[in-house]
């Protein structure tokens, strides 16, 4: 009987309504026990709102520096592919023009060739951005050692450069940063808060760290005193396709050597290790990043959490490549140039950011080996040997 009463209620329900929105033409129930002039404020009102929404949701402009490089490429892809429009700064100086040759047609594509400290066409750019992500930056062990005036260059009056821009235009900033700032630090894994301890001012090796920790205290300080807003990216090692071995990432160095058949060569006894992640896992991370609007104001570590020792890595690419070739270990004082320490373990704690966006790292090593593997097969097809396999330094990051 109950229930009776409730099915007859809400059918009465259902035909005053209908009589209502027939009778009204469509203008929402809200609006009608208000004057005209009233119902006609709101009406606009709701127009707005439906405007504002809509614009948050529609395709941003977002410019990357750093964008023919490894991991800016992978960027300008997944934001292509996600209907944004993508300007694309860089100098190529480690970058190269194939990473993003396969972009050049497509019209929502930009790319200007350019120092990111030359101020004319950062502005010109930045004054088109939504979001600027900011990876452009001196890497490289080799280059980090020898060059300490142009790291620190680099990487600090580049990043200000970009800040003040963004500021200028009203632009999210995202600016990679880099697990190399826990320095020495040995309290595993590493928190986004953790204390830091880097080495001594005399070993040049560590002005890298030390930039992209200026890098930091310049975005939080931008975020605080002039309220843009700022997200930091700590990212760990990241590896997958385009990742060239020229700059001796351990990865892409190992899968040339075994795929080539030269030694692999393994530094120091072997046992310091790293966890790694596929750069499209990267990619999904800063994207999030990119769009979450309580991102801004906080670094975030973005890495892998499958910890192994680099000669462990070595068997397991020599294992899985099939490869013939023998495993050998180099002396540190042989493999790094002069001032290079190398750190034992270097895990991230992603709790921050799988707090943020549910974001967890989805391929497996072996997952991310075999993707080297398959691209150095077509990537380096046609280089010399040599160019592949015999890189003497290796890449801080
Ligand atoms: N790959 C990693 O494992 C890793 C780890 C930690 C942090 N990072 C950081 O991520 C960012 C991207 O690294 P990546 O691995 O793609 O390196 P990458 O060398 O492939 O990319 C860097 C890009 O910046 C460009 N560039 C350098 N100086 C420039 C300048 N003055 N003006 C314009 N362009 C310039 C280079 O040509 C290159 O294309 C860097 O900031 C790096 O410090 C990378």
């Amino acid at each position: 009987m109950a229930k009776h009463n409730l099915e007859s209620e809400n059918n009465l329900r259902r035909t005053k309504t209908k009589k209502t929105n027939r009778k009204n033409e469509g203008i929402p129930n809200e609006l009608l026990s208000v004057t005209k002039k009233q119902r006609e404020q709101r009406k606009e009102a709701f127009k707005s709102a439906i405007l504002d929404y809509n614009l948050k949701q529609a395709p941003k402009t977002i410019l990357i520096t750093g964008c023919s490089g490894f991991i800016g490429s992978h960027l300008a892809d997944a934001l292509l592919a996600q209907g944004h429009r993508v300007l694309a700064i860089d100098n190529l100086s480690t970058g190269r023009l194939d990473n993003i040759r396969h972009l050049q047609e497509n019209p929502d594509f930009n790319f200007a060739c350019a120092n990111m400290t030359y101020e004319v066409v950062l502005d010109r750019m930045a004054s088109q951005a939504d979001v600027i992500i900011h990876l452009a930056a001196a890497v490289g062990v080799k280059l980090i050692v020898e060059r300490p005036v142009h790291t620190i260059e680099t990487n600090v009056m580049g990043t200000e450069a970009v800040l003040q821009v963004g500021r200028r235009y009203g632009c999210r900033i995202l600016i990679a940063s880099t697990s190399e700032v826990y320095g020495k630090g040995n309290g595993i894994p590493y928190r986004e808060d953790d204390d830091v301890v880097l080495g001594a001012t005399s070993k040049s090796r560590w002005a890298y760290a030390a930039s992209k920790m200026v890098d930091e205290f310049l975005g939080l300080a931008y975020q605080q005193e002039y309220n843009v807003p700022v997200v930091l990216l700590r990212l760990f090692n990241t590896v997958g396709p385009r990742q060239t071995g020229r700059y001796g990432m351990v990865i892409p160095r190992l899968v040339a050597q075994a795929l080539t058949g030269e030694a692999i060569t393994v530094y120091g006894d072997g046992m310091q290790s790293r966890c790694f992640c596929d750069v499209s896992d990267v990619v999904r991370a800063i994207t999030g990043l990119v769009e979450h609007p309580e991102a801004p104001g906080r670094v975030y570590n973005i890495g892998g959490t499958e910890e192994i020792k680099i000669l462990d890595l070595a068997k397991r690419i020599k294992a899985l490549m099939d490869s013939p070739s023998e495993i050998v270990h180099i002396p540190y004082a042989d493999a790094y140039p002069g001032g290079f320490e190398d750190m034992q373990r270097r895990v991230p704690d992603t709790n921050r950011i799988h707090e943020l966006l549910g974001w967890q790292p989805k391929l497996s090593l072996d997952q991310i080996l075999l993707r080297v593997r398959d691209d150095f097969k077509t990537q380096f097809a046609g280089e010399p040997k040599a160019t592949q396999a015999s890189v003497p330094t290796a890449k801080a990051s």
